[in-house]
């Protein structure tokens, strides 16, 4: 059987049993999290990010058209729930995600995206409307449609960006490792490898560098 102190490195363990070990750090008490469909809210709640146009700066091919709504009414773009799980190494922490509907020069609205500094797998699980996870490794991109009842799965090492490519709120459930982390800064650099447009069919997929579908 593995050492459970090996393991998980320099974190002391005390073994109660051989298949429950018990962490000294941190007290996390086992929970139920409720989410309500009508509000997005989760209960209880943890912390609450809202991202509104003028935080977008730099991520949309019409950065001009961005930054002039930024200027004007500032749209909340993207809100992020989360539960009280923490960020914090071997937990699991829970958000939804609730992407506006809506377009900047034809552009659906989108997450910034990110990649984990501390390269960890996670799972998207669609809660409601429609959108496309859209992956990307630095060579290949991938995007998957989804929508209620879709699982997406990130594997290690690639960046992830949400769509809504509907016409009403896109929401997702995100479970990924405490450790992961977020940096903002690979996708601003590297860019997704493709971008979604609005077209009569739904969407369409162009090169990052294109601005229009
Ligand atoms: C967590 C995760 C999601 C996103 C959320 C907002 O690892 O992938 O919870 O953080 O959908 O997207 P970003 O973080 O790219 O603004
Ligand atoms: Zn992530």
């Amino acid at each position: 059987m593995t050492n459970r102190t090996q393991e998980y490195g320099k974190h002391k363990t005390i073994t109660r049993s051989r298949s429950m070990p018990n962490f000294e750090t941190p007290p996390i008490e086992p929970m139920q999290i409720r989410f309500n469909f009508c509000t997005s809210a989760v209960q209880p709640e943890g912390p609450v990010l809202t991202r509104r146009m003028s935080a977008l700066n730099g991520l949309f091919a019409r950065e001009d058209l961005r930054a002039t709504e930024a200027s004007g009414a500032d749209p909340t773009v993207y809100s992020v729930v989360s539960s009280p799980v923490p960020e914090i190494a071997r937990e699991l922490p829970q958000s939804i995600t609730t992407i506006r509907p809506g377009t900047v020069g034809g552009e659906f609205y989108m997450t910034k995206g990110h990649q984990h500094p501390d390269p960890q797998g996670e799972i998207y699980l669609g809660l409601g409307g429609v959108g496309g996870l859209l992956m990307f490794d630095g060579q290949r991109s991938v995007w998957i449609d989804m929508a209620e009842g879709v699982i997406g799965y990130i594997p290690p090492g690639w960046a992830h960006r949400s769509v809504n490519t509907g016409a009403e709120d896109y929401r997702f459930l995100a479970v990924y490792p405490g450790s992961a982390g977020h940096d903002y800064s690979w996708v601003l650099e590297h860019g997704m490898g493709q971008r979604a447009f609005s077209a009569s069919t739904g969407h369409v997929l162009t090169p990052y560098s294109a601005t229009s579908a």
